[in-house]
């Protein structure tokens, strides 16, 4: 449901609609249809085979129940999708999982996997382009983390922790325990309906919609009610002590922690800062996009990390250890740069982890810490350390560092510094309305390089591209800009 594609069709839809009863069209004798398959990835080039053509998501309802005990999760995926061509085949990303059965508007389809995480699901009848159509997924299995160079060398995606499992899926890992179009450009309504063994809890997106025993097991119904991309879904279950309030500002909020950690001086403070980053956030960059917040804190027995350990899954950030206080600014401020306006293609990330880390900086020199200007004259001073097995700090080109190196500590670093010298340089009245302008326009959307340029350009009347180019499109220590 991407909304801007979507706020184009319907026009289009009523116009077709129109010219039919003109009789300028005839109506098309279903023999004539000619159906085609949907791609199988959407031409992002860092993934390629992520997304799939064809289709636009409305809403996933993932029914899931996972033993701890065996790690296995046995699921049910119900999908409600929009062709948007006619779809003599399409495809799901899901990776691993042994597939049962799937259905398309009832009726049950043949389906084959594919490549390293398609499932190619081909429905008895075409599907007609622009008509809403439903297909249901039965599968179980142990999901398999992701692991290799694009996130930190961690394992990541669907991962069983000491007492349950969590969910970190950025930016390719939702495929691990779901089916999916699995790209940010399909956004969807989720509902998440998890069965536990008793005692155990499941927190997910969004608010809580019920909870329920029976037979010796618990079952949790969590709804995100406003668009989200399929690598922020969680889904984490173990033992966690829930609380819940409403911020001044009256966003409903639920902080769930694992009581391992429960009595860390991190863990007692997160929901209180929560509360103030989320509120506060708002009143420097706009309206607060979603209409829940809070945190779930994790209890992480894995090597200790040094780097960003913590994923901003919407409404709920999930941390794997408690996080401090710039930590919980960095992933509340995700909400805006990454949630609601999300990367168009992954080369993108920088807008989410430059706004993330700037408003770190941001964060601190609101609150009587060192100014933003210091933080990047700091960095760019004395870049962060960088592993030997990566690129040398300067050597990334943050508009596109390439898939292995996306999340790279320059994408954070150099990118914050570039809105940092941006703010310098335009000022901080036409940079703090750049930055407005920017969530409000692109609200629950998605947005390239390119676009935010083009805005910086239009809000401050200047000409950037040396400044872009710079900054964000060549390799080196900039100079001058
Ligand atoms: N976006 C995360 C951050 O806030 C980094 C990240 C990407 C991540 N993929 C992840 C963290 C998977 C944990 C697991 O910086
Ligand atoms: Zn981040």
């Amino acid at each position: 449901m991407a909304i801007p594609r979507s706020a184009h069709r319907l026009p289009l839809a009523v116009a077709a609609a129109g010219a039919t009863t003109l009789g300028l069209f005839a109506p098309a004798a279903a023999a004539d249809v000619r159906y085609e398959p949907g791609s199988s990835g959407l031409g992002d080039s860092y993934f390629p085979d992520l997304g799939n053509g064809g289709y636009d998501v409305e809403r996933y309802h993932l029914k899931t129940a996972y033993d701890p005990a065996t790690d296995r999760l046995t699921g049910t995926t119900t999908i409600t999708a929009t062709a948007t061509q006619n779809l003599s085949r399409f495809n799901l990303d899901f990776y691993k999982m042994n597939v049962r059965s799937v259905r398309v508007n009832g009726h049950k389809a043949s389906f084959e996997r594919t490549g390293e995480r398609e499932l190619e699901i081909t429905p008895r009848k075409g599907l007609r382009k622009l008509r809403s159509f439903g297909v249901t997924v039965r599968y179980d299995g142990v999901p398999q983390p992701l692991s290799g160079p694009v996130v930190f060398d961690l394992p990541y995606g669907f991962l069983a922790t000491k007492d349950g499992a969590t969910v970190m899926g950025e930016p390719n890992g939702a495929s691990t325990w779901f089916p999916a179009n699995d790209h940010p450009t399909d956004k969807a309504l989720f509902t998440v309906e998890t069965t536990v063994p008793h005692g155990l809890k499941a927190i997910s997106n969004g608010r809580l919609l019920r909870q329920r025993t029976a037979g010796g097991k618990d079952t949790f119904l969590w709804r995100e009610d406003r668009p989200m991309a399929t690598y922020l879904v969680t889904n984490s279950i173990g033992r966690f002590n829930v609380s819940t309030t409403t911020t001044p500002k009256g966003v409903p909020q639920l902080d769930a922690v694992d009581p391992e950690v429960a009595s860390d001086p991190n863990s007692l403070d997160t929901p209180r800062n929560t509360t103030r980053v989320t509120d506060e956030l708002a009143g420097y960059i706009g309206a607060y996009p979603f209409t829940s917040t809070g945190s779930i804190v994790e209890n992480d027995s894995g090597p200790p990390l040094n780097l960003e350990n913590a994923l901003e899954t919407q409404t709920r950030p999930t941390y794997q250890s408690p996080p401090v206080e710039k930590g919980v600014a960095h992933e509340i401020s995700h909400q805006w740069f990454g949630d609601s306006v999300s990367v168009r293609r992954w080369k993108d990330v920088w807008l989410n982890e430059g706004f993330a880390k700037w408003v770190e900086w941001y964060w601190a020199e609101r609150h009587g810490g060192q100014s933003a200007q210091l933080s990047f004259q700091q960095s760019y001073d004395d870049p962060p350390p960088i592993q030997p097995d990566r690129p040398p700090f300067w050597d990334v080109v943050i508009a596109d560092p390439t898939r292995d190196q996306m999340f790279h500590r320059a994408m954070y670093f150099r990118g914050a510094m570039t809105l940092q010298a941006l703010r310098h340089k335009i000022g901080d009245e036409r940079f703090l309305r750049l930055v407005r302008t920017w969530v409000a326009t692109k609200k629950y959307g998605n947005a390239s390089t390119e676009d935010f340029e083009a805005l910086a350009e239009q809000v401050s009347g200047q000409d950037l591209g040396a400044f872009f180019r710079v900054w964000l499109h060549a390799p080196g220590k900039p100079t001058a800009w």
